[in-house]
């Protein structure tokens, strides 16, 4: 059970599935798994039967009982609540192609011996007893596996350049402090299939010769690093993880690090710092940290995804991997789906699948019929792709080509009632909060940019300051020590590129055109439009609207605090930004 499904109730809905089997003497097996990412239809129910998977969503305790009568005794699926069936794949999950999510939400993440069901630990085995650590790295070069974690870097070269590396310790690190707001990728995988992350980290070890290993988990994940804890000891109790690994020569065990709490502690560099028990500030990087990272030692860096690609590519050949994807990026990415629309979930696609593909076909496109206006990708560092562009295939070169990034995954969806110069403040803001302020560039850039947007936003921007924007995200993205600061400016860039329009009515006319920053905002019924339904003057939290059922509404002014209510509820488009 991942934490969102705990949220959305799913330990009430355990405890009643276990109630019904009692109270009614039956004999069937109860599986805690992971989440197998449809955040839209959590808490969710898989009723396994000879005819196959049938998935239930919005389960209750309730529902559980009805689920018990109607399917279990009945033998009947209770199609009201059903997502998922042999007979009708769920388009969500259809349109998925799954590697790194493969286990997720299907094995019992308690259990190893599931986990080796599903093919675990079998691609350890064919690299310990069958290839020498050259060969595991170049099924790793031959499968064009790039790093999942943000930069894209060619997985191979890292572990070859610390395998050649001379040291008296070699370390692998998993990089799993997922700090994107919007991200939760790697928490996921954390959760439901531990066992992929420990199973390709322990590959590496074989492949460049390393002896302890380091999972670096967000603070916050407290879920993720029971599991781990649980897995990792399960893995040492199984020969996977301890003194000769499988009867090899291979020693090497991992240890679980809980974060620093810091977005910036996710920088390779940082994260080093902050492992060893230093502030976590990044260094330049003359020095790789395949040559001197943790301790001084060679250190292998990846990111979560990228690790529960490895066993995979190793098991089933690097071929099959690359013949997924594009020339540039092989594979398939995982990308959590968030914002404004229908089928929020995590969603994992081939490289070069198109946006429109994943946010209209796989996540059904917009809440409530409004309009798509952009997509965030890349999180912070990334930046606002515009409806123009929904047709772009997806991979790590198109998308830093048109502005933004692949980042770790996060993909957010942004409707007409979003005011993109405030998005562009929104993420800055964020990135001034966690700038280290190691470096002059960072600090003081960031906190110029924002009170730039956030004048621009209040209403008391000039023009120039479109220029001042401009040559400041310039002299960072030179200047500025590590990739938090260099990337700092995507947001304002991209924005400023697709949306300068939305900037010039905010400087030139005082008005926001989403109807977000408040400064600039009036709203007003058009009488055309309203049919006098009552739904705005019932939301509106004011008392600001009146007017007599079935007749025409009107917002007093001067009472109107600008919440949005009003506009988000009406169903006839009736109420407007002036
Ligand atoms: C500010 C900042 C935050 C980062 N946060 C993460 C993170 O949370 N997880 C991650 O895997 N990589 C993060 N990275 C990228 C890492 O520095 C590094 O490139 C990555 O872990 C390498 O793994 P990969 O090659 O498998 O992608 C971050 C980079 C920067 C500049
Ligand atoms: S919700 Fe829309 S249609 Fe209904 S009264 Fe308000 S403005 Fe008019
Ligand atoms: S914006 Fe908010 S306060 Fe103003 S009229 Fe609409 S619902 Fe009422
Ligand atoms: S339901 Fe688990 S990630 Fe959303």
């Amino acid at each position: 059970m991942g934490s969102c499904g705990l949220a959305a109730g799913a330990r009430e809905v355990m405890e009643q599935v276990k109630e019904e089997i009692t109270s009614r003497g039956l004999n069937i097996q109860v599986q805690p798994t992971g989440c197998i990412g449809m955040c839209h239809h959590e808490p969710l129910l898989d009723v396994v039967t000879d005819d196959g998977v049938y998935t239930y969503g919005h389960v209750t305790p309730e529902v559980v009982k009805a689920i018990f009568d109607e399917h279990i005794v009945g033998k009947k699926p209770l199609e009201k609540y059903l997502v998922n069936s042999p007979e009708h794949q769920n388009e969500f999950l259809a349109g998925q192609v799954r590697i790194a999510l493969r286990d997720c939400g299907i094995i019992n993440l308690w259990q190893i011996a599931d986990y080796e069901e599903h093919g675990g630990y079998q691609g350890l085995r064919k690299a310990i007893t069958t290839m020498t650590p050259e060969e595991v790295i170049n099924e790793i070069k031959e499968a064009g596996l790039r790093g999942r974690g943000g930069g894209g870097f060619p997985t191979w070269f890292k572990w070859q350049a610390a395998r050649q590396n001379e040291g008296a310790q070699k370390y692998v690190v998993c990089n799993a402090d997922e700090g994107d707001p919007g991200a939760f990728m790697d928490r996921s995988i954390l959760e439901g299939d531990p066992h992929t992350v420990i199973e390709g980290m322990i590959i590496c070890a074989y492949a460049i010769g390393a002896t302890a290993g380091f999972i670096y988990v967000r603070d916050e994940y407290d879920l993720a690093v029971k599991n781990l804890t649980n897995a990792i000891m399960e893995a040492r109790r199984h020969g996977y993880l301890g003194k000769n690994i499988l009867g090899s020569e291979l020693s090497f065990d991992i240890e679980i690090v809980r974060g620093g709490g810091a977005f910036v502690c996710g920088e390779e560099t940082a994260l080093i710092n902050s492992i060893q028990g230093n502030v976590g500030e990044p260094w330049d990087k003359y020095v790789f940290p395949t040559e001197k990272g943790l301790w001084g030692q060679p250190t292998v860096i990846n990111n979560v995804e990228t690790w529960a690609n490895v066993p995979v590519i190793i098991r089933e050949g690097a071929a099959k991997f690359a013949s997924i994807g594009t020339e540039g990026s092989k594979g398939t990415k995982v990308f959590s789906l968030v914002g404004k629309v229908v089928k929020a979930g995590l969603v994992e696609v081939p490289m070069g699948t198109t946006l429109r593909e994943i946010i209209f076909d796989i996540g059904g496109g917009i809440q409530n019929g409004r309009k798509f206006k952009a997509v965030q990708t890349g999180g912070p560092s990334g930046g606002c792709i515009p409806e123009s562009l929904l047709d772009l295939p997806v991979d790590f070169d198109t998308l830093t080509q048109a502005g933004s990034m692949m980042g770790s995954g996060g993909m957010i969806v942004m409707d007409d009632r979003t005011c993109m110069v405030e998005v562009a403040r929104y993420y800055v803001n964020f990135l001034a909060g966690e700038s280290c302020g190691k470096c002059v560039p960072c600090r003081e850039g960031i906190s110029l940019l924002l009170e730039t947007l956030t004048r621009i936003c209040e209403g008391k921007g000039k023009l120039e300051d479109l220029d001042l924007l401009e040559s400041m995200s310039s002299t960072i993205q030179k200047a500025a020590l590590c990739a938090l600061g260099r990337t700092a400016p995507n947001p304002v860039l991209s924005t400023l590129k697709y949306f300068r329009d939305e900037y010039l009515e905010h400087i030139n006319n005082h008005r926001c055109p989403a109807g977000i920053c408040k400064e600039l905002t009036e709203f007003y019924i058009d009488e055309e439009l309203c049919t006098g339904c009552g739904r705005c003057r019932r939301n509106c939290p004011a008392d600001a609207i009146t007017g007599e059922k079935k007749k025409a509404h009107t917002i007093d002014p001067e009472k109107c605090i600008k919440c949005g209510e009003c506009i988000d509820n009406c169903r006839f488009q009736a109420v407007k930004v002036k």
